[in-house]
């Protein structure tokens, strides 16, 4: 019993200090857009003599916990490789799995009263989604519904409390059956289709495509800081466009379902200093 107090003690130790770092942090520049290419999730499971499904699963958790700091640093946008569409060439069982996991977390994260809801975030689904599963896209039209209107997540760090409260859109990008590659692929086919409204000027610019990827759609910001975990240095295609000179981009060992806050922090505090040094 006593030690039971005592781990729920430690634990709420923790929790405000991590809480406290964060505000801390949240007082100094803050890039808009992360993403994280969430790799090792199977590494993991073996390392830890888990099954696959579990190291999956764990890796659901990091991605919750992430999200909650990343909010409370006043993030206002976060992309998540979940699913490229290499991805369907692994396993039936591993795809079934990860299938399923989408489809009650997607559930999870819609439900009242959770993060998306307490924090008024506004979830989009960014991919080929009409590779998914049936039981899947409709998972995905729930939440993409309900979350729709969110428009309102207030910041209030001291900073920005001096300004009065910041009042923002905050985006959660869930990549799920994508490749950067089709993305552009379809974002130029979208600005051909717009350019044929004026047949006489056919030309397309840059803006033009950019205009048409799905990041663009959502009103996502400029991607600022790409992290890739798990030790591989490669980008996978994953936001090939989106990652350009001023984008940030950090490869760490830990697996995924290892990352944590203090994983994270030095990343924050590197954007910070290369803000800060301007
Ligand atoms: C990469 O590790 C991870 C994935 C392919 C799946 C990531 C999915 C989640 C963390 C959960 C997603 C949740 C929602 C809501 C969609 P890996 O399998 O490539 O592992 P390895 O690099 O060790 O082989
Ligand atoms: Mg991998």
């Amino acid at each position: 019993m006593l030690l039971r107090c005592l781990r729920w003690l430690r634990a709420k130790v923790v929790q405000r200090a991590e809480r406290l770092l964060l505000h801390v942090l949240a007082a100094g520049p803050i890039p808009k857009h992360v993403a994280f290419v969430m790799d090792g999730n199977r590494r993991y499971a073996r390392m830890n003599h888990k099954a696959i499904s579990q190291g999956h699963s764990d890796g659901f958790l990091t991605l919750r916990r992430l999200l909650e700091a990343c909010l409370r640093l006043e993030i206002r946008c976060v992309s998540v490789y979940a699913f490229a569409m290499d991805n369907f060439r692994r396993s039936p069982e591993e795809i079934d799995h990860l299938m399923h996991l989408a489809h009650d977390k997607l559930r999870e994260l819609s439900q009242h009263g959770d993060i998306l809801e307490q924090y008024g975030v506004r979830l989009n689904v960014l991919g080929k989604t009409s590779l998914l599963p049936e039981y899947v896209q409709e998972a995905i039209r729930h939440v993409e519904s309900i979350t729709r209107n969110n428009d309102r997540c207030v910041f209030s760090t001291p900073v920005s409390a001096r300004k009065a409260e910041l009042v923002v859109t905050a985006i959660l990008n869930i990549h799920m059956s994508y490749s950067a590659q089709d993305e552009i692929a379809t974002a130029v086919e979208s600005a051909i289709h717009i350019s044929l409204d004026n047949p006489s000027d056919i030309h397309i610019t840059e803006k033009d495509v950019e205009d048409q990827l799905f990041t663009s759609l959502s009103r996502s910001p400029p991607l600022e800081v790409l992290v890739r975990t798990s030790g591989v240095k490669r980008l996978s295609d994953y936001l090939l466009w989106q990652c350009n000179e001023n984008t940030q981009i950090h490869f760490v060992s830990a697996y995924w379902p290892d990352f944590g806050l203090w994983d994270f922090v030095p990343i924050v505090l590197n954007y910070q200093r290369k803000a800060w040094g301007k």
